[in-house]
């Protein structure tokens, strides 16, 4: 019983989590203009060649849609698959890339925020480098 009212407030919080919400996850201005953090964590996408398996707009390839999996994954669900992969299933393990270890947080982020549809396309730029 307790689980299950835990879980019914998790998802209210989740689903009124907008663009700001959520605690600033990330910042985005006209669609592509995002925060440093949320901006590390797309070079670290980049760095990594996520897109490879999950395709240059995040829509999937031999890897699934993130726009959709994130719509679902939990920030914690996210981290463990990305650090440990699901070797037997085709995603590799990132824990020995420090680029994407200690950008976890902003990766996580820039792809909430296209999953949301607050980051309108794939390649975005810092706010501040106008
Ligand atoms: C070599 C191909 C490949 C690369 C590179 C790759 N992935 Fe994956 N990824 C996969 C496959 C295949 C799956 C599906 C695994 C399964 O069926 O459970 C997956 C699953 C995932 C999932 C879980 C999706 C879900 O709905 O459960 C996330 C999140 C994810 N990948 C993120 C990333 C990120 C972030 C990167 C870059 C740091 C990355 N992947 C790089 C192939 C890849």
């Amino acid at each position: 019983m307790i689980r299950k009212l835990t879980f019914a407030i998790c998802l209210v919080g989740a689903m009124s989590g907008g663009a700001v919400a959520e605690d600033k996850l990330y910042t985005v201005v006209d669609g592509f203009k995002v925060d440093a953090n949320t901006m590390k964590g797309f070079r670290a996408w980049r760095a990594a060649a996520c897109d490879r398996c999950h395709g240059p707009n995040q829509e999937g390839m031999v890897g699934p849609s993130l726009i959709q999996s994130l719509k679902v994954l939990t920030k914690a669900e996210f981290v463990q698959v990305v650090m440990e992969g699901r070797l037997e299933k085709g995603m590799v393990s990132f824990k020995e890339n420090p680029q994407v270890v200690q950008n976890i947080d902003g990766l996580y982020a820039y792809l909430k925020g296209r999953s949301d549809g607050a980051i309108t396309r794939a390649k975005v730029q810092e706010i501040s480098s106008e």
